[in-house]
């Protein structure tokens, strides 16, 4: 754990310059806007250790996985979110020497992180060899009002001297992985210009083809005139730049406006992509920064005014949770129904920037509570897009009959990962795109999601489990045999009681929307029925009787649901006594000792007591979590928050509120240790779960908002607000009771504490 930021509540601060943190801080102070995002980077030259990082939406790499363990249905290969073309670059030369932060005495260096109008900030005194004196403050931010435009704004001091400075404006597409094998690179270069005031690369990916095209300009002022300077531009392999020899005067600020398109194939022709790409970087300099960055601020203002979360009494707290909006919302804007939220948004380069089960189990819950229903909608018709996909991906394994097995981590709706007892058998994933969907209706109550494109997509899962699940005759019973729950630390298991659960839940979800949308919509019905040759009455029985006859583990004398077949085999040690030393397991132990022994990684019987909590009574929940979390690890990111949430529910308080710390500041103080491979995004969302669902004990049934707060001690009052059904309400729980604000809408009802009230 590691705590060098300072606590605000709006703002995330790094006051000192301490080389060993920068990788962490760049993570940290990451930017993003939906489209393109990027690591917080020194826009100078920086010699000493960093990971440069930019990213654009959707733009990936499929490298090679044909190793010499490749066995069938294997994938073909392991998606790489890319680290793309660079324009943030201002190197600046004074006399003989460069500004890089590793060569100069550096004073006051501030970084700080304005999560209110999405700005990052830098500002310090660097001395450079020669003893020049030289007072810099930068700013810039990815628009949120024009996903495809960034802007800088940097401004130079000279405190002691007066000199002329070197300026170079560049693009850089010359960028690699930090993954990368062999330091393969992945661009090629397909077009560039540099003239005076533009320098512009497009470059296209191996493999997949995507054209990127980034496009710089710039102005520059001093003492309120523009600067034009002596400027010469030049182009190298995959680089293009602007050079500008301008001269700095003794105590007088000179600011450097630089202003970037970034343009991807994705959303442009590929013969218009420069052209596109001129005419917004023209229009964003006509428009300036001051216009740009007002417009950038609009948006965050009315973000935060829909999902803002406040703490009284507890700043750590606060500045965690907003922390936790802010790059959730800087991630995702639910735009575009192509794109997906990686477990590191634009923060880093690990999980290859795909989309995991995370989405669904923790992420669509968020975008549910604080956004426009649209934005869950797109979410699962990511989904709905990639259904052929999935249902090829099940018959690569055998299955047959439109049977679909969504990926465990995908791009474009193949599996992309190669780590097959792990990924491969968590199947449970299927089971939170079948969720999702009852999650998403039960919440928007929109129904009609079901004809239009539910229905078929629970259809191709439930056929997934009722042909994964098999028939034992030792056991007179359904077994699923083979799997690996959401624990990552036991693999290849039998019986595995959250997916069991899940996978039957999926079959009687399915039996009721077949029966919505017969209704709703006979003529889709049974186009449907026709396209998927689908035989209901065989079809549906089998699923009604692996429902009935389904093995699901229990212990009757401990009262809990067993994880898997052999759990209670294993020797039972609590966490508490693991040695401090051993600790992370992941890191520590071998895999086969992990996974022989009793450690949880993250919630497994209580994820799906946590789905499904409206079935289970407290003592049965109170019961198994009273088993299963001292045996938890949580060395998953995704586990603390599910733990919020069900010791709230059973009355855990002080459980609850040391879980809450765990993830909402998980990044921030580096719990993991892991912080400088990117931030955790996807868990993120379970920081505001836990407030919402956990403190707050928001649930939604027959319609309506449920709620049932508890305060925890360490705070004197806290609020969320909600967007639900067109209605924006606000909950402010304090010591002294709970007030529920309608900020917009009408009228609505909802059932606090029990007790029905109208807002
Ligand atoms: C977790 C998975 C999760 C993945 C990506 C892993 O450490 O165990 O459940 O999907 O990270 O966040």
């Amino acid at each position: 754990m590691k705590q060098y930021l300072k606590k605000h509540e709006w703002q995330i601060i790094e006051q000192g310059f301490d080389p060993h943190y920068n990788r962490i801080s760049e993570s940290i102070f990451s930017l993003g806007n939906g489209r393109m995002g990027q690591r917080a980077n020194f826009e100078e030259k920086y010699s000493g250790d960093t990971h440069q990082g930019t990213y654009v939406a959707g733009v990936y790499y499929p490298d090679k996985t044909r190793v010499g363990w490749w066995k069938n249905g294997y994938p073909e290969y392991f998606a790489k979110v890319l680290n793309a073309p660079s324009w943030i670059g201002i190197q600046i030369k004074i006399g003989k020497h460069d500004l890089d932060l590793k060569q100069c005495k550096v004073a006051g260096f501030k970084r700080v992180l304005d999560m209110k109008q999405g700005l990052l900030q830098r500002s310090f005194v660097a001395t450079l060899p020669d003893g020049k004196k030289v007072k810099i403050e930068a700013s810039r931010f990815c628009s949120m009002a024009d996903g495809e435009v960034g802007a800088i704004r940097y401004s130079i001091t000279p405190e002691n001297f007066s000199a002329n400075a070197v300026i170079t404006l560049s693009v850089d597409a010359d960028v690699v992985n930090k993954d990368s094998n062999y330091d393969e690179k992945f661009w090629t270069e397909v077009a560039k210009e540099a003239k005076a005031g533009l320098a512009l690369v497009t470059a296209e990916t191996k493999k997949t083809q995507f054209h990127v095209t980034t496009a710089i300009t710039y102005s520059i002022r001093s003492a309120g005139k523009t600067v034009k300077g002596k400027s010469k531009a030049n182009k190298k392999e995959k680089y293009a730049d602007n050079v500008v020899t301008i001269p700095l005067k003794k105590g007088v600020e000179t600011i450097i406006y630089k202003y970037a398109a970034v343009l991807s194939s994705e959303n442009h022709p590929k013969k218009k992509l420069a052209d596109n790409a001129k005419k917004k970087l023209k229009a964003a300099a006509t428009a300036g920064y001051d216009q740009l960055f007002a417009a950038h601020v609009a948006v965050w203002t009315e973000i935060w005014k829909k999902c803002d979360v406040t703490i009284e009494g507890d700043i750590a707290a606060q500045q965690g949770i907003r922390f936790n909006i802010f790059q959730l919302m800087q991630t995702y804007t639910g735009e575009d129904q192509r794109l997906n939220i990686g477990p590191k948004g634009f923060t880093g380069e690990k999980y290859g920037g795909s989309t995991y089960w995370d989405t669904e189990a923790y992420c669509l819950p968020f975008y549910l509570g604080t956004s426009d229903p649209k934005v869950g909608r797109n979410l699962l018709i990511y989904r709905h897009k990639h259904l052929k996909r999935a249902i090829e991906n099940a018959q690569k394994l055998g299955f047959t009959n439109g049977a679909a097995l969504y990926p465990m981590v995908t791009m474009n709706g193949e599996e992309c990962h190669n780590e097959w007892e792990i990924t491969f058998e968590e199947i449970h994933r299927n089971g939170a795109i079948a969720f999702a969907i009852y999650d998403y209706i039960r919440y928007t109550g929109d129904e009609k999601y079901l004809s239009e494109f539910g229905l078929e997509v629970l259809l191709g899962i439930s056929r997934f489990w009722s042909q994964r699940i098999t028939f034992s005759e030792a056991k007179q019973k359904y077994v699923m045999l083979g799997v690996t729950g959401p624990n990552e630390y036991e693999n290849n298991v039998n019986n595995n009681w959250y997916t069991s659960y899940i996978a039957c839940w999926t079959m009687e979800y399915t039996q009721q929307a077949l029966d919505f949308v017969r209704k709703d919509d006979p003529t889709k019905f049974n186009k449907l029925v026709a396209s998927t040759k689908f035989n209901e009455k065989e079809e549906t029985t089998r699923w009604g009787d692996i429902r009935k006859r389904m093995y699901l583990g229990e212990d009757k004398k401990l009262g809990v649901y067993l994880q898997q077949d052999g759990f209670l085999d294993k020797e039972l040690v609590p966490v508490s006594q693991l040695r401090p030393q051993d600790r992370p397991l992941n890191q520590k132990w071998s895999w086969d000792r992990i996974l022989r022994s009793c450690y949880i990684k993250q919630a497994d019987v209580l994820q799906g007591l946590y789905l499904f909590d409206d079935r289970f009574d407290n003592a049965t929940i109170q019961r198994n979590f009273d088993f299963y979390e001292p045996l938890t690890v949580h060395e998953s990111s995704l586990s603390p928050c599910v733990h919020v949430i069900l010791a709230s529910k059973i009355g855990y308080k002080e459980k609850a509120y040391e879980m809450y710390l765990r993830t909402s500041r998980l990044d921030l103080d580096d719990y993991n240790n892991d912080t400088e491979d990117g931030c955790h995004i996807t868990s993120m969302a379970g920081t505001w779960m836990s407030v919402v669902k956990g403190f707050g004990g928001m649930r939604v049934k027959d319609g309506k908002l449920h709620f049932n707060p508890f305060i925890p001690d360490q705070w004197k009052s806290y609020s969320f607000r909600i967007e639900f059904r067109g209605h924006v309400i606000k909950v402010k729980v304090s010591k002294q009771g709970v007030e529920t604000i309608r900020e917009s809408g009408e009228p609505v009802q909802l059932v606090l504490n029990g007790s029905t009230i109208t807002v």
